[in-house]
């Protein structure tokens, strides 16, 4: 490359004495084959060139947002990215990074090359690799502890957490912040950077700062306990102390090989696998609709959910008025919201500043006609038909035309509230998780005459409060509690077949999930599915499998934790097996001439995700979900299923097709029906096909 040309994604300027290397890959700048040998090329000729400096800049909204991900699942294509920074570090002329939007992954690694880093206020910096399954490949784990200390580089490597640049100036991530954005004004800072500190500085040969045993102690069991026994986390956490003991040289060539293999581990697949089913899943195959303007938003309901959606709506930045059913309520939900800022200030999640901010966008009412202005009303009132039924005939003669009707039902049919509407098009169900504000999952529901519009809208909705969104159609507890119930149906199978909720909760926990199926049932609460029960007993289909037990521990008072006593007994908020729990299951196996026997924590597992199969195939086969991994994504962000197994239907992909029968079979078997319903291999087969792809791509034959 001569000077002022470029491959396509790389370009060299010469500008006031100073080589310009511009990276324009859009959408993110993405570090492929062709950004690093464009980087190279440059770097060739700006060495030769009597320059002062070079600094290295991001074309469009980002700097090098980080490798392009599918890259990792294939033998790596030369240059890679190693032998980039290394060109950076031997370019005879100060190297500086100028960096806006984000320097993620191998784009901050790349940055930890140069001799200088400068960020605009609203850039991100970081390395994710160890959430993909991986470890930092391009020396993160060697040069950031030379910054930041071997704590804090624990900290951030193991955790991939994004860090702002006024905190990454603070950490000596970078040295300059910015005060400017476009593009110009950047280069301009780090030209001013290199004219500051015209030297190289190399930080690979910078000493670590001495570290404090007690602070990386505490932050590498902090590591290890959010990593929940990963192997990348530990190999993380023993590449970060190597920079400590190790010339770099030697640390770095360590870190590559324990990248390399770890990019091609089961758990790096998974992760990616899981990474791509998140944005597919945010889409509706065919829709291509812009989402209306939402510039205030309305609730009604100010229980549990209804607060929470609000704390939700609020952190995100949009007005909101919420309204409760009189007064008294209205003014307990007004200062419920309050305690909630304050509780959230005196914790430091927030600033006294912001809290007030939030407080100022919120308007609570009784009068629903208040609504009036708004562009999207979500009901989370109580979960009772003709109440949701009542309140929608009255939005609809409220709410200007083209507003949207939202509803937080867990299990109610929406088709059916929109029928009292004379817009069911612009009514779509918008199912939080508890606490709202906390939970990660969004169930985006879409009744048979949701417009374009409205789920365009709602999906944007979703990602504006930073959610996941998940498409559902109208169906009883749609994606995720439907399958859900599945899995909870045979843990009480499990227990009335032998296994205690203490054998069935820890196989769960033992296979991966956050809590056993019973402990989270008296987290939550078993009374109210009890009370779902009771209102569909009339219902109930007498021929299939019916577990009494639960029933019968709220008969005898036991709600969980609040009541100090469900399936356990909760002794100083710690949960202990019940003698009274074990006297109800006894009874109950006794009344149906159940002989108990041993069942293996290998079947508990086998029969728990059976389970959660079963209802999964059969949730595609109705069409209540669009594709495969949209159940991946719904079970690992709103029910805890274990992130790195790339949720169980990828999980599932990667068992034998024995395996898969013998799980069914169990699942047949103990519903008492002879034969499963959904057919798990046509689910998985899609996910089975990719999986051979990755199988052909890392021997190198596609
Ligand atoms: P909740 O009982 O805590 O709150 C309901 C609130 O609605 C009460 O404050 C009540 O005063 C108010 N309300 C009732 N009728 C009203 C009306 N006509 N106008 C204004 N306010 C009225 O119930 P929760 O738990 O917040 O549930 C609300 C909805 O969210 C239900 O449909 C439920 O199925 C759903 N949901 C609940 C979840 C949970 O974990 N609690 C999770 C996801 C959805």
């Amino acid at each position: 490359m001569t000077t002022d040309q470029n491959n396509g994604v790389v370009s060299l300027k010469i500008r006031a004495g100073f080589g310009i290397i511009t990276i324009d890959n859009p959408p993110v700048n993405a570090g492929s084959t062709a950004v690093r040998t464009g980087i190279l090329e440059a770097l060739a000729d700006v060495s030769s060139q009597d320059v002062q400096g070079v600094v290295i800049v991001g074309a469009g909204r980002t700097f090098i947002a980080g490798s392009d991900i599918r890259e990792f699942g294939a033998p790596l294509v030369p240059p890679k990215l190693p032998q980039v920074i290394a060109a950076i570090e031997d370019c005879p002329h100060p190297v500086c990074a100028a960096i806006h939007g984000a320097a993620l992954g191998g784009g901050f690694e790349l940055a930890l090359g140069c001799d200088l880093r400068v960020a605009t206020p609203d850039a991100v910096l970081g390395l994710p690799e160890v959430t993909l399954g991986m470890v930092p490949g391009a020396g993160g784990s060697q040069r950031l502890p030379r910054l930041v200390g071997i704590d804090t580089a624990i900290s951030l490597v193991c955790s991939g957490r994004r860090v702002p640049a006024s905190e990454a100036k603070t950490l000596g991530m970078i040295d300059t912040l910015a005060d400017t954005t476009p593009e110009d004004a950047l280069v301009s800072a780090g030209i001013a950077a290199i004219q500051a500190a015209p030297v190289k500085r190399k930080l690979r040969d910078l000493p670590v700062p001495p570290a404090d045993p007690q602070a990386v102690k505490t932050a590498e069991a902090a590591a290890l306990r959010r990593g929940k026994g990963r192997p990348n986390v530990s190999e993380a956490i023993r590449l970060v102390k190597l920079s400590e003991t190790l010339p770099a040289q030697e640390a770095l060539a360590q870190e590559r090989g324990v990248f390399q293999n770890l990019r091609v581990s089961e758990d790096a697949f998974a992760l990616r696998h899981l990474f791509f089913a998140e944005r597919a899943a945010t889409r509706i195959d065919g829709i291509d609709a812009p989402p209306n303007t939402i510039k205030r938003v309305g609730l009604v309901g100010g229980g549990t959910m209804g607060q929470g959606i609000c704390r939700a709506v609020l952190a995100a930045g949009l007005p909101v008025t919420l309204i409760e059913r009189d007064p008294d309520s209205r003014d307990r939900t007004a200062l419920a919201m309050q305690q909630a800022m304050d509780g959230a200030v005196s914790k430091g999640r927030i600033t006294a500043q912001v809290a007030q901010h939030r407080m100022d966008l919120l308007t609570v009412s009784d009068q629903i006609q208040d609504l009036a202005d708004c562009d999207l009303v979500l009901e989370a009132v109580f979960e009772d038909m003709a109440i949701k039924k009542d309140l929608f005939r009255s939005l609809d003669a409220i709410l200007k035309p083209g507003a949207i009707l939202a509803s937080n039902t867990s299990y109610l049919d929406i088709d059916d509230m929109a029928s009292v509407t004379s817009r069911p098009g612009n009514v779509v169900g918008l199912h939080f998780f508890s606490p709202a504000d906390v939970m990660k999952l969004l169930e985006v529901v879409r009744t048979s005459s949701s417009s374009q519009s409205s789920l365009a809208t709602a999906l944007w909705f979703a990602k504006f409060l930073n959610k996941q969104a998940v498409v559902s159609r109208v169906a009883e507890g749609f994606i995720g509690n439907r399958i859900y119930s599945a899995y909870r149906r045979q843990a009480e199978f499990l227990v009335e077949d032998g296994a205690t909720p203490e054998d069935v909760d820890k196989a769960a926990t033992e296979f991966g999930f956050a809590m056993g199926p019973f402990a989270v049932g008296d987290m939550s609460g078993l009374d109210i599915a009890w009370n779902m029960r009771k209102r569909q007993a009339a219902t109930r289909n007498p021929d299939t499998r019916y577990v009494d037990i639960p029933d019968w521990l709220c008969e005898a008072g036991r709600f969980g934790r609040k009541t100090k006593g469900g399936y356990y007994d909760y002794i100083n908020g710690k949960a202990q097996p019940s003698a009274i729990t074990a006297k109800i299951i006894a009874d109950a196996r006794a009344a149906k001439g159940i002989t108990p026997r041993k069942i293996s924590p290998k079947a508990i597992q086998d029969r728990l995700i059976g389970a959660i199969l079963n209802e999964a195939a059969l949730v595609l086969k109705e069409g209540i979900a669009q594709r495969p991994s949209d159940i991946d994504v719904t079970l690992v962000h709103g029910y805890g299923f274990p992130r790195w197994t790339g949720g169980p239907l990828w999980w599932a992909s990667g068992q034998t097709q024995h395996s898969i029968a013998d799980m069914s079979d169990g699942v047949a078997v103990a519903a008492g029906t002879g034969h499963v319903s959904g057919d798990i291999e046509d689910m998985i087969a899609p996910l089975r096909e990719a999986r051979q792809d990755i199988d052909k791509r890392k021997l190198g034959h596609a």
